[in-house]
């Protein structure tokens, strides 16, 4: 695994082994602490974007591990503006052991590890967040004694959250199904690639408009903001369009009782969840913002000591 850009990118067994080590990193950590196998190790981590839970994790993470790692704002680099992309790349991996980057376009993490002699792991672009998949099913399993099967509901945009989570549900056997509305649905070729790693791996994809369809009888309930990041432009069409899509405690009676709730947070609370539900007895997502750093662990272990 030389790098971590998509999850459409790796197989089921890769990343059930990243799941399994989280887990032990996780049990290691609260039972005396890490290893220290990232000792002397750094991690440069390129935001063009804001974040808290993907810079502090990451941080915390190479920390734990015995390892550092050092922030580099939208300011000091200017990612292809500043300099070239593959420019920054040559430059910085000489200097650093592995790259984190949150970027907008996916082409530019394509381009960091085309030209980066060191790992490139993908903290959120415009159309995947691989880290979160990852640390939405360690939260999952630690729940459910069978990943196989489960039904998840994504309520909202067809977004970046959306697409990664597709994929690992496809590769882990889950059932995906997403209530988007129109002109937010999933993009075609990203589901066309879900619908490939389903046929393959038994997972399964349902779209549909209607939010009550795809929560009926679900195991997860997940949504995300209307507006993403870079896409403050339309914010106020998605506050017309999106109402409907809201996580609210009418919607979760369609669910199984013993739902999980989700959501990757920042949460905008009266959107699309209520506060009723994100603070409610379902509600998973403090445990699940905190696994960031037990599966992005796993991610720097696998691909910094490799
Ligand atoms: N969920 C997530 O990636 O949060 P941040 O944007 O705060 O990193
Ligand atoms: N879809 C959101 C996720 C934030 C973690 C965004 O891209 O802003």
């Amino acid at each position: 695994m030389p790098d971590f850009l998509s999850i459409q990118d790796h197989s089921e067994a890769e990343v059930k082994a990243l799941l399994e080590l989280a887990l032990e990193l996780k049990q290691a950590h609260f039972s005396g602490g890490n290893e220290p196998i990232l000792k002397d190790k750094i991690l440069g981590m390129i935001f063009q974007k804001p974040s808290l839970r993907t810079r502090v994790s990451f941080e915390v993470g190479m920390r734990h591990l015995g390892g550092q790692a050092i922030y580099l704002s939208p300011y000091d680099i200017g990612l292809g503006h500043r300099e070239s992309v593959s420019d920054v790349a040559r430059v910085l991996s000489g200097y650093v052991d592995g790259i984190m980057a949150r970027v907008f376009a996916q082409v530019h993490l394509d381009q960091l590890a085309q030209y980066s002699s060191v790992p490139i792991i993908n903290g959120l672009s415009d159309s995947n967040h691989p880290c979160q998949a990852l640390a939405d099913m360690l939260t999952i399993m630690e729940r459910r004694t069978n990943l196989e099967g489960l039904k998840l509901a994504f309520v909202g945009d067809g977004n970046n959250v959306a697409n990664s989570l597709m994929h690992i549900c496809a590769l882990l056997g889950l059932t995906f199904a997403i209530a988007a509305p129109k002109g937010f649905e999933l993009d075609r070729q990203v589901v066309s690639r879900g619908r490939e790693l389903a046929d393959k791996y038994g997972g399964d994809i349902l779209e549909t408009r209607d939010p009550v369809e795809a929560v009926s009888e679900a195991d997860v309930v997940y949504t995300d903001v209307w507006t993403s990041m870079g896409q403050d432009a339309e914010e106020e069409l998605r506050k017309k369009v999106f109402p409907p899509y809201q996580i609210n405690e009418d919607l979760l009676t369609k669910a199984k009782p013993d739902v999980l709730v989700m959501h990757d947070l920042p949460a905008h609370r009266g959107e699309e969840i209520t506060d009723a539900v994100a603070d409610g007895p379902n509600s998973v997502i403090f445990p699940q913002a905190h696994n960031r750093l037990h599966a992005q662990k796993a991610v720097l272990a696998q691909l910094l000591t490799s």
